[in-house]
């Protein structure tokens, strides 16, 4: 029920920091966070993960690539699921197979299930929907607590997979013996609240998307990192409900092409979270901006100049996509809300995409 809502899409960004604190509930044991032990084992015995999905839950993927590969060292690759099954890369020898689904049901992912078990691998499904064809058919399973998404349009679907992939990750790292300096409970905790801030401030995002998409025909969305994961992420919520043409695209890609686009007046959405590339991602502001671009700059706190759009509360910097994407979201929603757009369905489009 969408209650006193305009909208689901409205109410499942506002429900975020509670899905947080729900996976927090969900996988804890004890001081830690931690996933069932079959899991663990079949992660850790695993010498690379093919993560495969679409959509939203491909560009989770991409987040959750990192976290296996820098937080727990196990090599990872990302698989869009329709294109699988042409390009079958070479597979290592112990390979475990993730299907990451917030439905669950979606054809082209369960087209690669189907072939990896006619193969004989293993494969874990990380989904919202428990007892969903991807989840039966899957030797394990990942859920991902953040209640019925309604919404075309994913918003929390897509900050738990990304959580539920940070306790996967966690787990096994702690499982294997690595070293962690962080402890990823608190984290998320603050991470929660770090949300709930950018939630208390919607009228911030509605002046956002006033400013720079009133009258926009097409929007760029660079990061570079993390924050390119997210721009992808930012870029396909803004197109799919506003049906504004936007592209996410890595910050160093700017001069190999895209900036050709750039003139008087195009917005471009800028993350900087990410401490290590913070004057790049600078420099190309700075690039698009004397091409006459109308850049919104979204800092982390302790990142931030003069002049940038928003700061976000800090939170670790492998947590980052979690907050940042929120105001992606909202931008989004209420450029398409200041479009008339039908937010919740937007056309051409259905909640889960059954046929390959
Ligand atoms: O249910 P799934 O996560 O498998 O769905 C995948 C995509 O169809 C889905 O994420 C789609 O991209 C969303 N509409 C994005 O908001």
């Amino acid at each position: 029920e969408k209650g006193t809502y305009p909208h689901y899409m409205l109410k499942e960004i506002d429900e975020q920091p509670t899905v947080i604190r729900k996976i927090i509930q969900a996988y804890e044991q004890g001081e830690d966070v931690t996933v069932d032990a079959d899991i663990l084992k079949a992660l850790a015995e695993a010498d690379r993960l093919y993560i495969i999905a679409a959509g939203t839950s491909y560009h989770a993927g991409l987040i959750g690539k990192q976290y296996f590969e820098k937080i727990a060292g196990i090599p990872v690759e990302v698989h869009i699921s329709s294109e699988f099954g042409y390009n079958m890369p070479l597979l290592s020898k112990k390979p475990l197979f993730i299907f990451i689904s917030q439905s669950g049901e979606t054809a082209d992912s369960r087209q690669v299930l189907v072939k990896i078990k006619e193969l004989g691998y293993k494969s874990l499904t990380v989904t919202n929907v428990q007892g969903s064809t991807l989840s039966r058919e899957a030797d394990y399973t990942l859920l991902l607590h953040a209640g019925p998404e309604i919404a075309v349009a994913s918003t929390k679907a897509y900050v738990a997979q990304v959580a539920v992939l940070a306790v996967a990750a966690y787990a096994v790292a702690k499982e294997t013996g690595v070293a962690l300096d962080f402890d990823l409970k608190q984290e998320l905790a603050i991470v929660a609240n770090g949300i709930q801030t950018i939630i208390d401030s919607k009228d911030e995002m509605e002046q956002i998307a006033e400013d720079y998409l009133k009258i926009a025909r097409n929007a760029f969305f660079i990061g570079r990192n993390m924050d390119f994961c997210v721009s992808l992420e930012g870029a396909l919520k803004l197109k799919e409900i506003s049906y504004i043409q936007a592209e996410g695209f890595a910050g160093g890609e700017l001069k190999h092409g895209t900036i050709a686009l750039i003139e008087e007046g195009t917005p471009v959405f800028a993350l900087a979270t990410q401490k290590d590339v913070a004057l790049n991602i600078r420099g190309n502001v700075k690039e698009v901006v004397a091409r006459g671009a109308n850049a919104c700059i979204i800092a982390m706190e302790g990142m931030e100049e003069e002049g940038d759009c928003l700061v976000l509360a800090p939170v670790h910097e492998l947590l980052t996509p979690l907050v940042s994407v929120v105001p992606l979201q909202l931008i989004s929603y209420y450029a398409a809300l200041h479009r008339r757009c039908d937010v919740d369905k937007p056309r051409n489009l259905a909640k889960s995409v059954t046929v390959e």
